[in-house]
């Protein structure tokens, strides 16, 4: 099954709007020397909220798409800091973050998490939902138990509608990988891909097929050609390499060609 490879950039709280404006002019020069790559890779960005702005007037709606690092569950209302997935779409948002393990951290569990991806799509935007175990987790031989019940936690909120479904995005991080230098294993990778793979066909039939799964945790130039040839990799979701254009624009280099 071929999908469209996916490369999103999760610059977590770093960039102020200067150097975020530089560093997407950087990486959209980047792009533009690869066009040939661009027809069966996508690059999002997903910046700070307060660059948004100033980035979509920038950008666009070119090959370089921005994302979203969250958003609330609510349509609007009294919500004090909170940002609605139509405020995301008003500063030209595609895409969205929800339930990153930072976000999880501090409280959002899996419910939460699965109605934040409701109103993704019911506000127009493609959800990247976010899963894997912690470090504990994994020595207690409960990956596959914790990812499970993450997805499971997500399914009675994705719609009916085929293109919708299709359009979802999983990315897998485990915590121990993120922002640790140590990424997971390709058996590991390939292993929990494999398994999301098959929870998401049996649960959504065919257009499981389409979902694209991300890896993320420590994806770097270094171990990227690896890691985005493995089966079922569809891509990545990078943090900390995504805050430097030559990285970010290496990772995407290193997609393979069969995409
Ligand atoms: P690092 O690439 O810095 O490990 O971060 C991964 C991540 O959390 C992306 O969402």
């Amino acid at each position: 099954m071929r999908r469209r490879a996916l490369i999103v950039g999760n610059w977590k709280m770093n960039g102020l709007i200067e150097p975020a404006c530089d560093l997407a002019d950087g990486i959209l020069f980047g792009l533009g020397q690869r066009a040939d790559r661009m027809l069966h890779c996508e690059v999002v960005i997903c910046p700070p909220a307060t660059a948004l702005h100033a980035l979509h007037q920038r950008l666009g709606s070119g090959t370089l798409k921005l994302g979203g690092q969250n958003l609330s569950e609510h349509e609007s209302g009294p919500h004090t800091g909170e940002l609605c997935g139509i405020m995301l779409r008003n500063v030209g948002c595609w895409y969205v973050i929800v339930g990153h393990s930072e976000r999880r951290a501090s409280g959002e569990g899996n419910e939460v998490v699965g109605r934040k991806m409701a109103a993704a799509f019911r506000d127009g935007l493609t959800p990247i939902v976010c899963v894997g175990e912690s470090l504990d987790e994994r020595e207690r031989g409960a990956a596959e138990a914790v990812v499970r019940e993450q997805i499971a936690a997500l399914l009675p909120h994705v719609p009916d509608a085929r293109n919708k479904r299709e359009s979802l995005v999983v990315a897998y991080e485990p915590v121990w990988a993120i922002g640790t230098g140590r990424n997971a294993e390709p058996e590991q990778i390939v292993a929990m891909h494999g398994f999301l793979r098959a929870l998401l066909t049996e649960a959504l039939g065919a257009a499981g097929e389409k979902v694209r799964i991300l890896y993320g945790g420590s994806l770097k130039p270094a171990n990227a050609r690896t890691i985005l040839a493995l089966g079922d990799v569809d891509g990545g979701l990078i943090g900390g390499a995504a805050l430097k254009a030559t990285d970010f624009l290496a990772i995407i280099d290193a997609v393979p060609d069969e995409f």
